[in-house]
């Protein structure tokens, strides 16, 4: 037995070739191939792990809804729909978006049903859903419905282009980008978390519902449900990071944010950090009592706890993209670009200033710099998916990236051979997939991260072992991924170092550590994630008979910050 990564791990072969490795937090069972698994006297129990901790699967999330929803509906929100219908040519295409919430929730509303209420934005959309907007997704096997709520041009320029990723973005993620605050586009962020208040109530009729609230576009929403409704059980997970309270500070809408927020009877983190974080911001700025024992907040009548779930993927995904000639999308890629059988470096990205894109580039750069030996053996294939593309800063960083890497490509490049090559369009699973399996390292250099699926997601298809992931410590998953290479994407020379060692590291250590990564990977998965925090939220519920008193959200009513517990919404 030895100590790695904070758990202790047991190697040695047990009875007919499975090993075991537990641990005082976590405990996991790996076979002779390193795949996770029961070992053979738990075989014929679906969920039991060595010690009776229970593994969290599809099935048992779909038990759990089924027993601990106990009939109340499950209404997911989020802003970002998993299906948008676009018309390309006078045809409807589907699009699965690119970013890691509606990856992670898909798979488990589909495991649960319910409705997901989300922005309808493709320009289909409306062709495709009722007349009140819902649809039955996904597509091809509908198991649950996807609710559309429209918004005008400037709704969404206010709210999501402006409050959402114009200011909490920037003011959540600590990455030296200045957030701005705009009185109009504040008023758009209210009047659109109204809409969706509507809609969910509208939804929500006629019995116990649990609502699942995503993310920083609606922390005006909690609220807003429970004095409508009461009796509804809101929970929150918020999908990045909660800055320091210096930081948070600023924004001047800060205390109807939190106030919003904690209309929550559960509010989730991916790490205990911004869990403290947000305690001390709630501490400082509104009325309230805050337990740091129990972790949670009480204010007026109502108290909010708050817990880290960090967030991860479906670990069987990936195999459905890596069975039959999985490797013939990596062979036109290769034949597109003209790579030739090099080494690949691989980065799967929205192009978004956090992801460190740029600072990725410039290793490549030092790395050749470092190792001239290197010319002409390998490639940095960065897929950037375009983002916000309404955004100047975004739209700066498309062309700033474009340019690095031509400059690069000039400097170091040959006719022959180009070292960085990016891919600056939406990519599918069906390409993705093959890439990490493919891939010799995975490069994640968020600048600030909650958490970071993709680093999660390249773990899951490497069922070969291989492949090295080389990771920013300033993501939520480089708590979780010890034996990733981890890196600080600020230190030019540490990054190439960890692009280095993706090159070069002896198989016998890749798999070492790849082994331990899927392990973890394997057993803290989305269905963990959504089980545990639906089930500490569905202890919540009730079924008793509705108040009589609930009616569907007003028109909101602000009054300064220490009054805002005594705030009305007239009916
Ligand atoms: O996690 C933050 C987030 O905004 C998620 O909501 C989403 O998965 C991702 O980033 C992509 O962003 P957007 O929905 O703005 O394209």
């Amino acid at each position: 037995m030895r100590r790695a990564g904070g758990f202790l791990r047991d190697s040695s072969p047990a009875a007919a070739g499975w090993s075991a490795a537990s641990g005082t937090a976590v405990a996991y069972w790996v076979n002779a191939t390193g795949m996770p698994g029961p070992p053979p006297e738990y075989g014929s129990h679906p969920f039991l792990h060595p010690g009776g901790r229970v593994a969290w699967t599809k099935d048992r999330l779909e038990d759990a809804a089924r027993t601990r929803l106990g009939g109340a509906k499950l209404i997911v929100v989020a802003n970002r729909e998993p299906y948008i219908h676009n018309l390309r040519d006078g045809a409807v295409e589907l699009m699965r978006p690119a970013g890691g919430l509606t990856t992670a929730l898909d798979p488990v509303m589909r495991a649960c049903g319910g409705t997901w209420v989300a922005h309808g934005s493709g320009s289909a959309d409306r062709l495709t859903a009722d007349a009140r907007g819902r649809v039955r997704v996904p597509p091809d096997d509908p198991t649950y419905t996807l609710r559309r709520v429209w918004l005008t041009p400037e709704q969404e320029n206010g709210y999501y282009y402006g409050f959402a990723n114009s200011s909490l973005w920037p003011l959540c993620h600590q990455v030296y980008h200045r957030p701005t605050f705009d009185p109009a586009h504040w008023a758009a962020y209210q009047e659109v978390n109204d809409l969706f208040a509507a809609a969910v109530l509208e939804e929500a009729r006629g019995g116990p519902a649990l609502v699942f609230v995503q993310d920083y576009h609606f922390a005006l929403l909690p609220r807003l449900l429970k004095r409508a409704r009461p009796d509804l059980v809101v929970a929150q997970f918020w999908h990045i990071p909660w800055p320091n309270p210096e930081t948070f500070r600023v924004c001047p809408w800060a205390a109807e944010l939190l106030d919003g927020m904690l209309g929550n009877d559960l509010l989730g983190f991916h790490t205990q950090y911004h869990c403290n974080n947000f305690l001390e911001s709630v501490d400082r700025t509104v009325e309230s009592r805050v337990c740091r024992e129990g972790f949670s907040v009480t204010r007026g009548d109502r108290t909010t706890r708050v817990r880290p779930f960090p967030i991860s993927v479906d670990p069987d995904f990936a195999g459905q993209y890596l069975a039959g000639d999985w490797e013939a999308p990596v062979a036109a890629l290769r034949r597109r670009y003209g790579l030739g059988d090099r080494l690949l470096l691989l980065g799967v990205d929205r192009v978004d200033y956090t992801k460190g894109i740029p600072e990725r580039l410039r290793a490549v750069a030092r790395l050749l710099d470092l190792n001239p030996g290197l010319a002409g053996r390998f490639h940095l294939v960065q897929i950037g998916a375009p983002s916000r593309t309404n955004l100047p800063e975004y739209r700066a960083l498309t062309d700033e990236i474009h340019g690095l890497a031509a400059g690069i490509n000039e400097r170091y490049g040959t006719p022959a051979w180009r070292p960085v090559v990016f891919v600056n369009e939406h990519a599918g699973p069906e390409l993705i997939y093959p890439l990490y399996r493919s891939a010799a390292g995975c490069v994640v250099s968020s600048l600030h991260d909650g958490m970071n699926l993709v680093a999660k997601e390249f773990v899951t298809a490497r069922d070969d072992e291989q492949g090295v992931l080389v990771l920013s410590e300033f993501t939520g998953a480089a708590r979780e991924l010890t034996d990733a290479v981890l890196v600080n994407p600020f230190d030019v020379d540490r990054l190439a170092a960890g692009l280095l060692a993706a090159l070069t590291m002896p198989p016998a250590e890749r798999q070492r550590r790849m082994r331990r990564m899927r392990a973890q990977v394997a057993d803290h998965n989305i269905y963990r994630w959504a089980g545990t925090m639906l089930s500490e939220a569905s202890k919540l519920v009730d079924h008793g008979p509705r108040p009589a008193a609930a009616r569907v959200a007003a028109p909101r009513v602000y009054v300064p910050a220490d009054d805002a517990a005594l705030l009305t919404y007239p009916a």
